[in-house]
Formats: structure tokens, sequence, C-alpha cells
């Protein structure tokens, strides 16, 4: 394959991947800086957890997939002690308590008990760490799920929806960690369906579209190239509420309204995400 920049933390280059004779990952390459939150975007059923787990080794696939210069298929142990996963079905044992999975987690890694309380912390689940995880409402499992995935203080996380379902407050805090991790260096690969998740959160993104990157970038540097224009909502005083490119052609429109005293309320809003991925696929991006 081709060089890899020195700073390439994931590098995949034609990775292909099928069930039976479905094809579901038809030729991926990209690579993911070190420190970057890079987000996998796409609808359900896109390929995106059969990525994540063909970059942390529970998946073959074809082409060549690497995470820190090694092949996904021979992931051994101490490149295992430098990644963290917050994987969508969990992995969490219910009948144990919040400390005790962590205890588990703790002693795989070598890492100090004393670490344990802090990640608990960190993650708003220090009053927390004896209940069972049975008892815990799906945020905090979420939570509980991140405080393991950090434990062990991984240079890359992986994170798999890690807000899906959960309360914009919970998902705030999460969003904060994950900032915070990322200011001390960790790269985080994110997937989500979340359009506004992967817009304020990820410093690149990767559409996926039935097992093919569609576009990839920065959020804004993509909604700016495929939509020039940002939409004017506009409502009249009496009541007609209309949508119009905000361009130079519809100047006059809006001085007209001006002029005659019928302008109410006007405001812009901007292309986002799932617009462009419409655009590029003809589908919906949070479906
Ligand atoms: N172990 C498997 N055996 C057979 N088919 C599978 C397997 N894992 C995934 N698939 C199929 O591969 C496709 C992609 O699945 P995947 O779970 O990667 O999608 P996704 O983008 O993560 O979707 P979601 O947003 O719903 O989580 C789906 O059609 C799925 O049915
Ligand atoms: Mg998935």
């Amino acid at each position: 394959m081709g060089d890899i920049p020195e700073n390439s933390i994931i590098s995949l280059y034609n990775v292909t991947r099928s069930f039976g004779d479905r094809e579901v990952l038809k030729g991926i390459s990209f690579e993911v800086s070190r420190g970057e939150i890079f987000g996998l975007l796409g609808p359900s059923g896109a390929g995106k957890t059969t990525l994540i787990n063909i970059l942390t080794g529970q998946l073959s696939c074809g082409g060549n997939a690497e995470i820190f210069g090694t092949g996904c298929g021979s992931i051994g142990s101490g490149l295992y002690r430098r990644i963290g996963a917050v994987l969508d079905n969990c992995g969490l044992y219910e009948r144990l308590s919040c400390l005790d999975n962590l205890r588990l987690h703790a002693r795989i890694h070598a890492v100090p008990f004393s670490r344990i309380e802090e990640a608990l912390q960190k993650v708003g689940l220090a009053e927390s760490g004896n209940k069972k995880v049975k008892a815990l409402s799906k945020g905090m499992k979420q939570r509980l799920a991140l405080a393991r995935a950090i434990l062990h203080e991984p240079k890359l996380i992986f994170m798999d929806e890690p807000t899906s379902g959960l309360d914009p407050s919970t998902a705030l805090e999460i969003h904060d960690l994950m900032k915070e991790l990322q200011s001390k260096g960790t790269t985080i690969f994110l997937t989500t369906h979340n359009m506004d998740e992967a817009y304020r959160m990820c410093d690149r993104i990767a559409l996926l579209s039935e097992g093919e990157i569609v576009e990839l970038g920065n959020p804004a540097e993509i909604c700016r190239q495929h939509c020039s224009s940002s939409i004017l909502n506009i409502v009249t005083t009496d009541g007609e509420q209309m949508e119009i490119d905000n361009s130079p052609a519809h100047a006059e429109a809006v001085a007209q309204l001006m002029r005659e005293g019928r302008l109410k309320a006007i405001h812009s809003s901007e292309p986002d995400l799932g617009t462009v991925f419409l655009k590029l696929t003809g589908k919906e991006l949070d479906k």
C-alpha cells in the first residue's frame, strides 16, 4: 500500500467485507491522524459497526486495515492496551456492580485500582459505584462503558453510536468528555447517524452509503462545498411562510417585502450534513 503518514493512527486501504454473497464494504480507503475526532456517518445498515469490528480485530477483511501501523488481523495484547471501545452491545457484566466491572477491566490491563474512582467521577457515576449494572439506566450504562474505555488511558478510542437514545444532557456530558480526551492527544473514531453530533464534534467525517465512502472531509467544508447558499426562512405579516435561497437573485423579493412592510420574521438556516447526504445518495442519513 501507499506511504502512511507518520501520525496516521488508522489506515484503511481498499477494505472489503462480505457476509455470504452480500458485499457490505466495497473498498474503503482513508486514514485517521493522531488526535483527530473522526466520524463515520451513514444510515442503518451502511456498514459502520462492521468497520469498527474490523478495526478492533474482531472481523477479518479484504484489503488492508491497520491501526498503529499493525494489521488489524494481528492485534495482540500490547496493542489492545492502546485502544478502548464503547460498542453498541455494551459488553458490561450485568450482575456485577459498576466498581467490580471496572476492577475486572483494571486487572486485565494492569491499571491501579486507584484510577477507578477517578474514571467513575469523570463520567458522573461517583455515587453509583456499588450499583449493579442491571439496575442502571441506559445513559448510566453508556457512561459506565465510557469509564471502562478510558480507564487504561488508551491512545485510540472507538465509539459506536455512543449517544444514541440518550437524553440531550447526558449526550452533552459525553461530548465534553470526548473533547477533554482529545485535548490530551487521544484519537477518537466515532460512528453516528446523528449529523448534529458529527458536525459539532468531528474534525473530519466520512459519509458511508451502501458500503462506499461518498464524501470525506471537514463537516463545515463539506456543507459549504455542496450547498453554495443558505436558506432564508421568511414569515410575512399575513402569516405566509417561504423558504428561498439566500442568493443575490432573491434580494429584490426580500426588499419588496420590506418596502411593503410585510416582513415579519426572517432567519437563515445553514445547509446540514443530512442535506448533503440526501443530495449525494438520494437517501436520508438519520434513518
Ligand atoms: N455477522 C453478520 N452476519 C451477516 N450479516 C451481517 C453481519 N454483521 C453485519 N451484517 C450485515 O451487514 C450490513 C451492515 O451492518 P452494520 O451493523 O455494519 O451496519 P451499521 O451501519 O452499523 O448499522 P446501524 O446504524 O443500524 O448500527 C447489514 O446489512 C447487516 O445485516
Ligand atoms: Mg451499527
